[in-house]
């Protein structure tokens, strides 16, 4: 049997293999479930071996384990570092799942779990073309280093130290990502380009404990108030970030990439479809994929305090809380904007109450040339395993290893990316499509083979 049959033939397989994966429920962001990342991190590992990579190891972090293995038998040969994450966001709300979350199954042409796009199916498609590759070829033609970690969701903070002391081992001529959406569904996709990400998070105290909203009420602080009067000012009318000196940075688009971007086969019926708002509201002067992909944004992503549970109950709380993010686009200096946003933030604060300010997380943005000849082979596999014409796009999600790995070596990193826009990552009824699954592994596989004939 030839690669292509092989893969055809396994498909039963595959799919079964990888509904074990998502059973498991790898949460990073949640301590209950140590457990089970530990169990996806062993449940890597062996079929990592499966795949015929050795020196397959654990590597126990300050947060969560890293595997890793290798296969360098091909002299002469590229090597390239895969790179996937095994944790998984929570799955709540439960309830919102038209079938469970870490019980796979598959409903037109779909497979539907926590994890089946983003990126545990992702991760399954290279683990099934090394493998398929190995069965059918009898060896790897390339030399390959897999690493897949289990905090990307939250993230990825013990990957930095793991960069650093790991350098010879990571070394590669290429780092390949499948952690990322095709522009929609019949267009493969490249990405070249990804937002960076800092995370902010803020405690509003007002009176030191809560009152009586009617003993008390009229004349001291209340911080919910104050809180939302505040991130109320962080956008003017046209949807732009008022923070001073937070566009600085921004670098313009050349005129070239900005008809490039503009001319993708992309759909805005489509996007307001998956979007399902009444009307969408963006920064003035750009197209939807210009402000989704090349535009720094800052979004509220939580807003709490006071009392939330059942009924009335009138009190002024002492305090008030908001989790807030700025996706970055280059040339913006995370840490830069994490100051500028701290003190403006603190400026528009009456005196009458006090703030905590804290940044939970910092990411650099990506963006890089698609000049390397690895580029146009990932492209010809991409079109070979789909049938498809495939495309080069920027994207506005953040994966940190990418930017981190791209300073440290300046390698290419090809971003081959199996999902699509709206198959609710992060959201109930994550799903992947099974052609794209099955095309990926398909892609993979023949890419590597392309890699052989350098
Ligand atoms: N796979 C996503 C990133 C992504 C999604 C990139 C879609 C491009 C298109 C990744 O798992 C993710 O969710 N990243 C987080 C950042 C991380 C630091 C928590 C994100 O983008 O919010
Ligand atoms: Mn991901
Ligand atoms: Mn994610």
């Amino acid at each position: 049997m030839n690669l292509l049959e092989h893969i055809e033939a396994r498909r039963e397989d595959h799919l079964a293999e990888l509904k074990e994966f998502l059973r498991i429920p790898s949460v990073s962001t949640k301590s209950e479930h140590k457990e089970d990342i530990e169990r996806a991190a062993r449940w890597v590992a062996e079929k990592l071996r499966q795949a015929g990579l050795e020196n397959v190891n654990i590597s126990q972090t300050k947060m969560h384990p890293l595997v890793y293995g290798e296969s360098l038998h091909s002299p002469g040969k590229p090597t390239v570092l895969i790179y996937g994450h095994y944790d998984v966001q929570p799955a709540e709300p439960l309830e919102l799942w038209t079938s469970p979350a870490f019980e796979p199954a598959v409903r037109d042409g779909n497979l539907y779990g926590r994890g089946t796009a983003d990126d545990k199916g992702q991760v399954h498609i290279h683990l099934k073309a090394l493998e398929s590759l190995n069965k059918t070829v009898g060896n790897l033609p390339i030399n390959v280093k897999m690493m897949v970690e289990g905090e990307e969701e939250v993230g990825s903070v013990s990957l930095w130290d793991y960069v650093k002391q790991n350098r010879d081992r990571l070394k590669a001529d290429a780092l390949i990502v499948s952690d990322t959406s095709m522009l929609a569904k019949g267009v493969p996709s490249v990405t070249y380009g990804l937002r960076g990400l800092n995370y902010y998070q803020v405690e509003i105290t007002g009176p030191v404990q809560d009152l009586h909203s009617g003993v008390f009420g009229g004349a001291v602080p209340n911080p919910i108030t104050i809180l939302a009067e505040t991130v109320a000012k962080l956008h003017d009318k046209n949807f732009r970030v008022t923070i001073p000196g937070f566009y600085d940075d921004v670098a313009t688009l050349s005129k070239q990439e900005r008809k490039a971007l503009n001319s993708l086969p992309w759909k805005e019926k489509d996007f307001r479809k998956t979007v399902g708002a009444a009307a969408l509201c963006g920064e003035k002067g750009y197209t939807i994929v210009e402000q989704l992909w090349t535009r720094p944004t800052l979004e509220l992503n939580g807003i709490w305090g006071g009392y939330t549970g059942e009924g009335a109950k009138t009190v002024i709380p002492s305090k008030a809380y908001a989790k807030f993010s700025t996706r970055l686009v280059p040339n913006q200096e995370p840490a830069k904007i994490a100051k500028l946003v701290e003190r403006h933030f603190r400026k528009l604060l009456p005196k009458s109450v006090e703030c905590k300010f804290e940044v939970l997380s910092t990411g650099k943005p990506w963006v890089a040339p698609y000049t390397d000849a690895i580029f146009q082979k990932a492209i010809d596999a991409l079109e070979k395993g789909f049938g498809k014409k495939a495309a080069f796009i920027r994207e506005g999600g953040s994966i940190p290893f990418v930017t981190q790995m791209y300073d440290t070596f300046k390698v290419p990193c090809v971003l081959m990316g199996f999902g699509l826009p709206d198959e609710n990552a992060h959201a109930p009824d994550e799903h992947i499509s099974l052609e794209n699954y099955f095309g990926g592994i398909r892609a993979v596989a023949l890419f590597y083979q392309e890699l052989a004939k350098t």
